[in-house]
């Protein structure tokens, strides 16, 4: 689980104003909700981790704040740091993100929602936008090209203007995931437009999937 902020979703989902309502499928530990909920938007996350009793949740997003240091160091000539500028400035943004989506499941835990891909627990259309970072093709080594169909597909479901994904590299080395071609033609009665964003982290991943219907 993984605590990015508001800001690197800004960056990611290249976001310039928010609507009215806005999905974050696998929120983990993310503060993007709780920043979006306190401009006055409608907003919701969705994990299965939300399923923990609050004290493994707390102790799980915490523990897992250096878990991320961990693959970057691992695979250190596949990360830039244009975005971030300093391993630091990630750490602060990462450890702050994390008190923020702390904070918040403890005042307002209707907000996040447990549920899992690829399986919703919404109404179709439910919400104007659906932002999903650092699942989908990330974890291709875990989830098959099935899953990643039926998942997207739910996420189009449960949209009623947009889904955006990002990134579309596997974690670690940032292999491409070959099969994403093939992917967006199973995808009916949807417009699938791949768009560069203005954040990169792993090399060259500096593009996100933006489904339209
Ligand atoms: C790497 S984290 C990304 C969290 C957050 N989006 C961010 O960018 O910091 C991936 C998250 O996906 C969640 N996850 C794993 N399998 C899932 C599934 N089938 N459906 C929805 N979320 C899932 C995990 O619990 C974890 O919190």
């Amino acid at each position: 689980m993984t605590s990015r902020s508001y800001a690197e979703y800004e960056a990611m989902f290249d976001l310039t104003e928010l609507p009215g309502s806005v999905l974050d499928c696998c929120a983990g530990g993310a503060g993007f909700t709780a920043e979006a909920a306190a401009r006055g938007v409608d907003a919701i996350a969705v994990d299965p981790a939300y399923e923990l009793p609050a004290a493994e949740l707390v102790d799980t997003v915490r523990r897992s704040l250096p878990a991320g240091g961990a693959i970057v160091d691992e695979h250190a000539d596949r990360f830039v740091w244009k975005w971030y500028g300093t391993p630091a400035h990630k750490d602060d943004l990462r450890i702050e993100a994390a008190d923020r989506f702390l904070q918040d499941v403890s005042i307002a835990p209707e907000r996040y929602v447990p549920g899992s891909l690829p399986e919703l627990p919404f109404d179709d259309r439910r919400f104007e936008l659906v932002l999903s970072s650092h699942l989908l093709f990330t974890w291709a080594d875990k989830y098959d090209q099935d899953w990643h169909l039926a998942a997207l597909r739910e996420l189009v479901r449960v949209s009623a203007s947009e889904v955006r994904v990002f990134p579309l590299v596997q974690q670690g080395a940032g292999e491409p995931v070959t099969y994403l071609p093939e992917l967006l033609t199973e995808l009916e009665g949807v417009t699938a437009e791949i768009r560069k964003v203005p954040y990169e982290f792993q090399v060259g991943a500096d593009e996100m999937l933006v489904l339209s219907r």
